[in-house]
């Protein structure tokens, strides 16, 4: 079928004589054959959006029908591969057409002329429905690549054979029950409508972590396993920082990297390091666990909205292997402005801040296509998606349309704040306004320690109190207050310090496993623990020595100018009393000040170097160590 463009309007084109088309069926446009996504259709009228720049379009250019709609194409020899919004081969387009992707141009995403080798597992006579595992092949050392009946499919095997295939060759057939004619041959590839989810038998309540290596996250708002968050921040918050270290660390089967919309030269970071790393798992490059989908700022604006959907088509797919698949997408937002430009070539109605009125949902059912799910097959496989969305509020307002409507459907909410990203406190997740709707607490205590909700709750407690506090400090100054608040404060900014800031590029700390993360957690409780316990002790042993004082010396006190806060400096120096004359230098000050010069504070703030192999043996020494120093602090 084949139709003439009446309209072009940016990466928006309506064509007529298009009687039959079907929303979202790609079609060719222009001579160069710019392939395009049919999004509304009146009549023989369709309008499509075009994933390829679209100048040197004219009006009467012929719209070709292709008869289905974007699809990906699913098999083995996609890990490790770099792919555009549409699923092209980025390296493979360049070695073509240089630098700038040529128009027009279609490409297997997946190599012809490689061979695998392929072990069935089913034999010929055997009933096989959706989701069977027919076979497998070695994509990676680690990883079988588990060929399965394409969800459509329900019969008898045929015939199915071993040995070495290319992805067009036919590995077997099935022929339909009830059917007898109807035979399908079956390759390791099979395609997938990208906007539509694959199905799964059924979805499971999450109960495991994505362990990230992030003290933070994993201690304060972690994710689970199928679970969704979104770092919204503003311009330099750290998104992209926080979404590549999760790309490096976090504890999933494999990884799917979507730069959506944001500038080139990250992207080329990214394409430049991740080949060159190893996952500290498993020794392996992460590139073997990773597919990296690329459409940089440059890059046609449609071609964000395939984007997305092209790595989560890519997610499901390996989750219905019955792996863990993390998807990463930065930013959700260049999406989000996407649609709102075509919707507005399309004069739609606007909704708030000019996005269609339709956002809510696109984004809902988007974040939807993660979970825990128990696949299709008889074998009852679990694998599961998790999406971690970036979003860019501009302004770094959270109330724009964007962050709320992703906020109101995501599991984990790590906001990010410029503040303290100006003040260097990385990662900037501000503890306070973030959250986790995840109850993981089963995990962690079974898994990493049996108090782990105690301490963690103990540790946020703390933080909170601090942020409370600041606000009467604020108000009065930090004189004002009671030692004990005192205490709180300087064991909080441990915590910020010591715990909470993370600096992605550290050789070590990048990465900090739950234990090291259960163990730097508890030498700081501990701190804290003791050393109130040591306040109270010299505010008694003060009131001892000032009490015998007065009795020894009644006639020195009684001459002696009791108070010296108020001289016109306003009280910053401190009341010198009887008997807390310093002995030697390090015992001037108070109690708290004393306290928090003893080596055990030093070595709280080298606990980020601590091995990971060494943190239990090493926290134990230090916790040993604070106890008996602040007893013996007077
Ligand atoms: N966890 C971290 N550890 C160390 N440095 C960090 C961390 N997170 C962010 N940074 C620093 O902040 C800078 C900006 O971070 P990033 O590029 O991720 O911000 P962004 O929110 O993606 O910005 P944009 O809005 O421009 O996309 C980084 O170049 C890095 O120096
Ligand atoms: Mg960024």
């Amino acid at each position: 079928m084949q139709g003439k463009t009446i309209r072009v309007a940016g990466p928006v084109v309506v064509a007529e004589g298009l009687t039959g088309a079907q929303m979202y069926e790609v079609m060719r446009v222009g001579a160069m054959g710019l392939i395009g996504e049919v999004i509304r259709l009146e009549g023989d009228r369709a309008t499509i959006q075009v994933y390829e720049d679209t100048s040197g379009l004219r009006v009467g250019d012929t719209v070709e029908a292709t008869g289905a709609p974007l699809q990906i194409e699913l098999g083995p020899g996609l890990l490790g591969s770099i792919f555009d919004g549409v699923q092209r081969p980025l390296p493979l387009l360049r070695q073509q057409a240089g630098d700038f992707i040529a128009r027009g141009i279609t490409m297997p995403a997946i190599d012809r002329s490689k061979k695998w080798e392929f072990m069935p597992t089913v034999r010929a006579g055997d009933l096989v429905g959706p989701g069977d595992i027919l076979g497998t092949v070695a994509e990676t050392s680690r990883l079988p690549h588990r060929i399965l009946v394409p969800p459509t499919i329900q019969g008898i095997v045929e015939e199915i054979r071993a040995g070495e295939f290319t992805v067009d060759e036919t590995i077997g057939t099935i022929r339909a029950t009830g059917n007898h004619d109807a035979t399908t041959p079956i390759q390791l590839t099979q395609k997938w409508a990208m906007r539509h989810g694959r199905p799964y038998a059924r979805k499971l309540d999450p109960d495991t972590p994505l362990l990230t290596g992030q003290r933070v996250i994993d201690s304060f708002f972690p994710v689970t396993k199928g679970g969704t968050a979104i770092i919204p921040g503003g311009f330099g918050s750290g998104k992209t920082v926080a979404e590549q270290t999760l790309a490096k660390w976090a504890d999933a089967d494999i990884v799917i990297y979507v730069g959506c919309g944001e500038r080139g030269n990250e992207m080329t970071e990214v394409l430049a390091e991740f080949p060159r790393l190893t996952d500290a798992r498993t020794n392996e490059p992460l590139m073997r666990r990773t597919i990296l989908i690329a459409n940089t700022s440059n890059m046609p604006v449609a071609a964000r909205e395939a984007s997305i959907y092209t790595g989560i088509t890519l997610a499901e797919y390996y989750r219905d292997m019955g792996y863990d698949v993390a998807m990463m997408a930065d930013s959700t937002s260049r999406w989000g402005e996407a649609l709102r430009e075509v919707s507005g070539r399309l004069e739609e109605m606007p909704g708030e801040e000019g996005y269609p009125a339709y956002l809510a949902t696109r984004l809902a059912e988007f974040y939807e296509r993660a979970g825990r799910v128990v696949a299709l097959g008889k074998d009852e496989r679990v694998g599961s998606v998790t999406v971690v969305g970036a979003v860019s509020p501009p302004g770094g307002d959270f109330s724009e349309p964007m962050t709320q409507n992703s906020l109101r459907v995501a599991g984990a909410f790590w906001g990010l704040d410029t503040g303290l990203a100006r003040r260097r406190h990385f990662p900037a997740i501000n503890w306070i306004t973030s959250y986790s709707l995840y109850d993981l607490r089963k995990w962690f205590v079974e898994n990493v320690a049996t108090d782990w909700e105690a301490q963690t709750g103990e540790a946020m407690a703390l933080l909170q109190e601090e942020a409370k506090l600041m606000e009467i400090v604020q108000l009065v100054g930090a004189d004002a207050l009671p030692e004990d608040q005192k205490a709180l404060l300087q064991v909080a900014r441990m915590l910020r310090e010591d715990y909470l800031q993370q600096f992605a590029f550290h050789e070590i700390d990048g990465f900090c496993p739950p234990k090291k993360q259960y163990w730097m957690l508890r030498a700081i409780l501990t701190f804290h623990d003791e050393l109130i316990r040591a306040l109270k002790r010299s505010v008694s042993l003060e009131r001892v020595i000032k009490a015998s004082a007065s009795i020894s010396q009644p006639i020195d006190t009684g001459g002696v100018p009791s108070k010296m806060q108020e001289s016109p400096a306003g009280g910053l120096e401190k009341a010198v009393e009887p008997g807390s004359v310093p002995q030697h230098p390090g015992d001037h000050g108070t109690a708290l000040e004393r306290a928090m010069r003893l080596p055990v504070v030093a070595e709280i703030s080298r606990m980020k170097e601590w091995e990971h192999d060494k943190a239990e043996a090493r926290g134990r020494a230090l916790i040993e160590e604070t106890e008996r120093e602040l007893s013996a602090l007077r």
